[in-house]
């Protein structure tokens, strides 16, 4: 089939290769001229495993890039809307970016266009795009709108396309449903795991394909993050009480993954969520359903205890360091999480801008996070180190903050002797306590026995200070965790 795709940020671009991947014949237009300029090259401008050799493999060829919507449309028959769905200030998703393309397809469409909404957005949205372009002069019956939200993870999203677990279609035509069944047809018939140089992966079992109303695709969308984000939520709540009383949170996982009910994903216990995707989906379901009428509290309260996540690291390391004036402080991690050079939300960034705004010198190493981090701290005042040994040379403590593989396999004997203050902080939770132990090394970690004594329930109080800088109230509750 031919298909548009507009805009090539990370899930455009990944459904615009992965279609090529699948045989159709795509066109994705990006406007942003530097971008583009790497793509007409068939290079990625993101760091995602597998991208670049789908470019490699199609660009120029089943996949071609253009700068305008116009073009891009031309000749096709569905069109992907890809672009960029920010968050408001208000909270809620800021549409101006799909409006704008919803305005430049009406001006230049054909007939019969199915125009797909796969960004994330609000229930309701893919009226409100049957709306403007029947506003914008287009006969109704002249094209259709449906919603295929994205399932897609950083760092694994060419996989996740390509072997999903399921594929939402919200069409509100029969005729739209066929369209799209005919797009994804190479997975739900299993065809694509037969081709000798498919992206290998997990399971070669045929799609599910789930048909639904095009609100209820938007809706299961935001239902899947803030879903997803409640049970980070939850087992770091977890995590904090099995700390204060003794009890193992590894342990605790393995009990209740075991429950099919539960499931095995996202119960990580760390330094809690970040991205470009939850914080801002959260926000927005928020938003629309205290715009529908009843609000959404248990929200907020999963909003607040991953931001409470963070503080709650910040004291940790206050408790086995004292003031951080001065000192030398290691961090292994800057992305979000592992796979990616995404930095947008990460929580690693929050906790490096605590530690350098109290004072500390911070010496970082990221296997891909480095460049775009650079950006974000142009006064230098973040360092940045050659690899995992160089950043804790002479360390009063060594932080883990992204669960990139590498940093679970660290040469600890070296670690030892490079590190000044023979201490690590562990925000996700890569070592058993006892290795680390036995390697001589003081290990502070989440939801497990720690070296840390505790003293209560009270991080809520304590955190609020240490987030307002309070270094009085700092000290002295670390004076008072050391015992
Ligand atoms: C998320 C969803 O997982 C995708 O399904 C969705 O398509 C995407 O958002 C989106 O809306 O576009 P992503 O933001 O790439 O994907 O990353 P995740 O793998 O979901 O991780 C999000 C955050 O949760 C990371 O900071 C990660 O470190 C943290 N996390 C994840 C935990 O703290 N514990 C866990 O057990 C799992």
């Amino acid at each position: 089939m031919k298909l548009a795709v507009i805009g090539c940020g990370y899930v455009g671009l990944v459904t615009a290769a992965c279609f090529a991947e699948l045989g159709h014949e795509v066109y994705a237009a990006e406007k942003d001229r530097a971008k583009l300029s790497l793509l007409k090259q068939g290079l990625s401008p993101i760091y995602e495993q597998h991208l670049p050799e789908l470019l490699r493999k199609h660009c120029g060829r089943k996949l071609k890039f253009c700068d305008s919507t116009a073009e891009a449309i031309r000749d096709v028959t569905v069109t992907f809307i890809c672009v960029a769905t920010p968050c408001a200030r208000s909270g809620e998703t800021d549409l101006s970016g799909v409006d704008e393309v919803v305005e430049e397809i009406s001006r230049s469409m054909r007939p019969h266009l199915l125009i797909v909404q796969k960004s994330t957005v609000p229930v309701r949205t893919c009226e409100a795009i049957r709306e403007a372009m029947e506003k914008h002069g287009v006969l109704s019956h002249s094209f259709n709108v449906a919603s295929n939200p994205e399932f897609l993870r950083e760092g694994t999203a060419v996989q996740d396309f390509l072997y999903p677990c399921r594929i939402v279609l919200g069409a509100d035509h029969n005729s739209s449903l066929r369209k799209l069944e005919r797009v994804y047809l190479p997975l739900t018939s299993g065809k694509y795991y037969r081709c000798p140089d498919c992206i290998p992966g997990r399971s070669t079992e045929p799609v599910r394909i789930i048909a639904t109303s095009s609100k209820s695709a938007e809706l299961i969308k935001h239902a899947s993050n803030a879903f997803l984000a409640t049970k980070i939520s939850f087992i770091n709540e977890v995590a904090n009480i099995s700390e204060l009383v003794g009890a193992d949170i590894h342990e605790i996982r393995a009990g209740l993954v075991a429950d099919p009910r539960i499931g095995a994903e996202f119960l990580a216990a760390g330094i809690g969520f970040g991205g470009s995707c939850f914080p801002k989906d959260l926000r927005a379901f928020r938003a629309l359903a205290e715009r529908a009428g009843p609000g959404f509290d248990l929200l907020s309260e999963v909003m607040r205890i991953n931001r409470r996540q963070r503080t709650r690291f910040q004291t940790k390391i206050h408790a086995a360091l004292g003031t951080l004036r001065g000192r030398r402080i290691a961090v292994l991690g800057l992305a979000f999480k592992a796979g990616t050079d995404d930095i947008r939300e990460s929580p690693a960034i929050a906790i490096v801008r605590y530690l350098l705004q109290q004072g500390a010198e911070v010496v970082a190493f990221d296997p891909a996070a480095m460049p775009v981090a650079n950006q974000q701290f142009p006064d230098g005042a973040l360092h940045f180190a050659k690899d995992c040994y160089e950043a804790m040379t002479d360390a009063d403590a060594l932080l883990i903050l992204t669960e990139w593989p590498e940093f679970a396999h660290l040469d600890l004997k070296r670690a030892l002797k490079l590190l000044r203050s023979p201490l690590v902080i562990d925000g996700r939770n890569l070592y058993s306590p006892e290795v680390m132990k036995s390697a001589g090394l003081r290990y502070v970690c989440v939801g497990r026995s720690t070296d840390l004594p505790v003293k209560g329930y009270q991080d809520e109080p304590l955190t609020t200070h240490v987030v307002c800088g309070d270094q009085d109230r700092v000290e002295s509750v670390s004076q008072e965790a050391r015992g």
